[in-house]
């Protein structure tokens, strides 16, 4: 039987999820399709139903809808429930699992860069959601977090998050600081850069060979990840990120290893065509 998945959002057709997938399972010739579905604030729960009664195995969710589908769920598991946020719903057994693969996929990625562990001091820039869920993954390794954030306030409540959990963090002010200088690695999740814009502010006094990190794909290397290239950093974007948070649903709902290198390159070739 042919299983069905797909990924809900709004807007969603901007969303290289189904390539990804979709190119997963012809890599290993499963019966399976995965599809993008529109779905608006106040269609969620009716939208959640009718994927259950229409018989999908699972589906991705994102903005607006990672904090709004929880009360349509049966169970959380822990990594949801560290998130606050869901971003992948696994039908089973009748009922509907939400499970993060966010800040999992992250951690993923980061580890093809660097050893996570005690005493690693990164710097988060930014505390919006993708910031929450990133630092909500890395805490239990250990890692002694420095947030800095525009508004103070959104950074303190993530700090209280991050402690409240048992992790190591806090808080600098929204700038260039000692920080910065002493970080093995700079994560920058604001959406500064997503249009080409200069950063506020400059990464210098960084250590060459640190690694930064900024989850924008899309400009492939923002003004930010170019300013550390020059500094002579170690550069990542955002793209495997996206790969690995796929991976991980994949491997959630299917309970089996996901075709990484396949469902990378289908990724690459399409953002090449964007
Ligand atoms: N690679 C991936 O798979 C992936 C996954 C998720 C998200 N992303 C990217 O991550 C970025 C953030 O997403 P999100 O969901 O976390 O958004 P969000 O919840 O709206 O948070 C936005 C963050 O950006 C900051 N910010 C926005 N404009 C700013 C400015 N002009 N100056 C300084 N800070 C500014 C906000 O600071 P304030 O609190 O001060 O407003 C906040 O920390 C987006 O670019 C998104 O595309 C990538």
């Amino acid at each position: 039987m042919v299983k069905h998945f797909a990924v809900i959002g709004c807007p969603i057709a901007h969303s290289l999820s189904p390539v990804m997938h979709n190119a997963g399972y012809k890599a290993l010739d499963l019966a399976a399709d995965y599809q993008k579905f529109q779905v608006s604030p106040e269609d969620l729960g009716e939208a959640v139903l009718g994927l259950k009664a229409l018989g999908f195995s699972g589906w991705n969710v994102t903005v607006p809808h990672k904090e709004a589908i929880l009360p349509f769920l049966d169970e959380l598991t822990e990594e949801a429930r560290r998130a606050g946020a869901v971003n992948t719903v696994k039908v089973h057994k009748g009922r509907l699992i939400g499970h993060n693969t966010d800040g999992s996929g992250f951690v993923r990625s980061l580890q093809e860069h660097m050893e996570l562990g005690e005493g690693k001091k990164i710097v988060l820039l930014g505390a919006g959601g993708a910031a929450k869920g990133i630092a909500m993954a890395l805490a239990p390794f250990g890692v002694q977090l420095c947030i800095m954030n525009r508004t103070p306030e959104r950074g303190a409540e993530l700090l209280e998050k991050i402690r409240e959990w048992g992790g190591q963090a806090r808080q600098e002010v929204w700038g260039r600081g000692e920080w910065l200088t002493q970080a093995d690695c700079v994560i920058q999740t604001t959406s500064l850069g997503l249009k080409k814009e200069d950063y506020p502010f400059s990464l210098e006094g960084i250590h060459p060979g640190t690694l930064v990190v900024d989850i924008i794909f899309n400009p492939w290397e923002t003004p930010f990840l170019q300013s550390a290239k020059v500094l002579g950093c170690k550069i990542v974007n955002g793209m495997d990120m996206l790969l690995y948070q796929g991976v991980n649903a994949w491997e959630f709902w299917l309970e089996d290893k996901a075709p990484v290198d396949a469902m990378r390159k289908a990724l690459y070739q399409a953002l090449a065509q964007v």
